[in-house]
C-alpha cells in the first residue's frame, strides 16, 4: 500500500522567502503586504488539493557588530515581514477546507496569551489551525528588540519552551469540560459554571493562576508542530509535536532522523507513526529537464551572495562574510540555528566554499525537472528517507511557485496514489494525523491535563 502524503505550502509574511528569489522575472511581490494576494493564493492551493498553508515568523532580523546588514533591507531578505497570526482568519473565510499553520514563538510571547489567540483562530477556522512552535531564529535582533539582554542559551529556551507548551496545554485541554454550553434561556445558564475550571501553574518561567476564557474549539490544542533537528530540538519534538517539519537534504541523512524522531516518540511511550514528519523540497519544474535546469539556474541567480550569506545569519546565527573565507566550517558553533549550521558541517568546507554554494543549498531538497521526474524524485524520496509528506517552498513568490506543481505534478502524483484522489477535509488534525476525532490523541501529554484524565 502506497503510503498518501500530505502536501503543504511554506510561505511568510514577506515579498520574499528562502531563495530570496523576488528580482526572477517571474516574481511579482508588489502585493504581498495586501489581503488579497494571500486569499488568492489560499484559494489556488484549497482548489488543487493542497492540506495546509504553513506561514514561516521572523521576528527579529539578521544582525551583527550590533546593526542590521544593509542588504537586509536593500534586498528585503525576510524585511520587511508582517503578523502571519493577523492573516489566517481573513484566509479562512475564502477557503472551506485548506487549513492553516503559523508559527509563533516560546521567546517571545505569553503563554495565556497565546493560548487564547490560538484558540480563537480554531473556532474561526472551524478547527483548522496548526501551531509551528519554535524558539525564534534571529535571537541577536530579537533580544534587544523585546528587552531581553542576552541571547538566551539554546537548549535553556527548548526549557522554557517545555514549560510553555504544558501552560498552554493545561489552558487549552483542563479549562473546560467538555459538554459546558448550556445556553438555556429559561434558566439563564449560557454556560455550566461546574465544568469551568480554574488554572494553577506555578513554575520556572511561567505563573498562570485563574480561569480561561475561551470556550472550546473544534481541536481545542491546535495542531502542534516543531522543526528543530538538534538534539534537544528533537527531544523537544518527540514530547510534544504531532507533525515535524525537516529540511534534510541528503536522503540517508534525512531517513536517519526520521527513525530518530519515531525511535525517540515511541520511547515517550507514543506510537511510533502519530508523529507525521514532512520534509521541505523547492520544485522547479519545465518542459524539458534542460530548460528546468535552465530555470532553477536564473532562480539560484536572482539573490546577491551578501543576501544569502545575511539569510544564513538570521537562521543561524552565524556571519560567515565577517570570517576568514579559509575558516573551516566544522570549526564554527552556534547558539542560534543549530540545525541549519550542522547541515554545511562534518565535511571538508570552508566558509567559502560555504558562501559560494549558499543560493543553491540553503533550504530544503531542490528537485528540478520535468513534471514526470520530479513526480518521480518526490516518490523516491518519500521511499527513501519514510517522510509522510512535503512542504513545497516559496520560490518565485505567489501562485508562481506552485503553478507547474499543482497543474502539471499533482495530477501524476495522484495517478501514482500518493495523494488522494478526493483532497482530505475536516479538522486539521484529523486531516493530516489521521486522528479519528478533532482533538489531540490520548497518547500525547496534552491529554493528561483533562479535567476526567
Ligand atoms: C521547515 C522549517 C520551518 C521553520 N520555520 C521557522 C519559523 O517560522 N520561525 C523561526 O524562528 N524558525 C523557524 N525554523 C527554525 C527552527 O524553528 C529551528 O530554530 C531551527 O530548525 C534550528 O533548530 P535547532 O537549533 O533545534 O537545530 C524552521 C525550520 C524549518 C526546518
Amino acid at each position: 500500500m502506497v503510503k498518501q502524503l500530505v502536501l503543504g505550502a511554506f510561505e511568510e509574511f514577506t515579498p520574499s522567502f528562502i531563495s530570496n528569489g523576488w528580482p526572477h522575472e517571474r516574481s511579482d511581490p508588489a502585493a504581498f503586504a495586501t489581503l488579497e494576494y494571500w486569499q488568492s493564493l489560499a484559494r489556488e492551493l484549497d482548489i488543487a488539493g493542497f492540506d495546509f498553508l504553513f506561514f514561516a515568523d521572523a521576528l527579529g532580523y539578521p544582525m551583527y557588530d550590533d546593526t542590521i546588514p544593509e542588504v537586509v533591507v536593500r534586498e528585503a531578505v525576510q524585511f520587511p515581514v508582517l503578523d502571519p497570526l493577523a492573516l489566517i482568519s481573513g484566509l479562512a473565510a475564502t477557503v472551506d477546507r485548506l487549513g492553516f499553520v503559523v508559527t509563533a514563538s516560546t521567546t517571545s510571547e505569553q503563554p495565556y496569551l497565546l493560548a487564547r489567540r490560538f484558540a480563537t483562530l480554531d473556532h474561526l477556522t472551524r478547527g483548522r489551525i496548526g501551531w509551528n512552535v519554535v524558539t525564534s531564529d534571529m535571537q541577536a535582533a530579537l533580544v534587544k528588540l523585546l528587552g531581553l539582554g542576552e541571547v538566551t542559551p539554546h537548549d535553556r529556551r527548548y526549557d522554557r519552551a517545555d514549560e510553555f507548551i504544558d501552560v498552554t496545554l493545561k489552558l487549552w485541554e483542563g479549562g473546560w469540560s467538555d459538554g459546558a454550553a448550556v445556553v438555556d434561556k429559561a434558566t439563564r445558564v449560557f454556560t455550566d459554571p461546574g465544568a469551568v475550571h480554574r488554572i494553577r501553574h506555578h513554575g520556572e518561567f511561567f505563573s498562570v493562576d485563574g480561569y480561561f476564557p475561551v470556550s472550546p474549539s473544534p481541536q481545542r490544542t491546535p495542531t502542534l508542530f516543531q522543526a528543530g533537528a538538534s538534539a534537544r530540538g528533537v527531544e523537544f519534538a518527540s514530547r510534544i509535536a504531532e507533525c515535524v517539519f525537516i529540511q534534510e537534504r541528503n536522503p540517508q541523512k534525512a531517513a536517519a532522523l526520521v527513525k530518530l524522531i519515531r525511535d525517540q516518540v515511541e520511547l515517550r511511550g507514543r506510537r511510533r507513526d502519530s508523529v507525521k514528519i514532512i520534509s521541505s523540497i523547492s520544485v522547479v519544474v519545465a518542459e524539458t529537464d534542460d530548460a528546468a535546469r535552465q530555470l532553477r539556474r536564473s532562480l539560484t541567480a536572482a539573490p546577491s551572495r551578501d543576501a544569502m550569506a545575511a539569510l544564513f545569519l538570521g537562521w543561524s546565527g552565524v556571519n560567515l562574510m565577517g570570517l576568514d573565507p579559509d575558516t573551516a566550517i566544522d570549526d564554527l558553533s552556534t547558539e542560534v540555528g543549530k540545525t541549519t549550521l550542522a547541515m554545511y558541517q562534518n565535511s571538508e568546507m570552508s566558509v567559502g566554499d560555504v558562501l559560494d554554494q549558499l543560493a543553491e543549498t540553503l533550504g530544503g531538497t531542490k528537485i528540478t525537472g520535468t513534471a514526470d521526474s520530479v513526480a518521480h524524485d518526490i516518490e523516491l524520496l518519500a521511499g527513501e528517507s519514510d517522510v509522510d509528506g512535503f512542504l513545497i517552498e516559496h520560490t518565485y513568490g505567489g501562485i508562481a511557485t506552485y503553478r507547474e506543481f499543482i497543474d502539471e505534478v499533482m495530477p501524476i502524483l495522484r495517478q501514482r496514489g500518493l495523494l488522494p484522489r478526493t483532497p482530505r477535509s475536516g479538522s486539521l488534525r484529523e486531516m493530516l494525523t489521521g486522528s479519528p476525532t478533532p482533538r489531540l490523541q490520548d497518547g500525547h501529554p496534552g491529554a493528561l491535563f483533562r479535567p476526567d484524565a
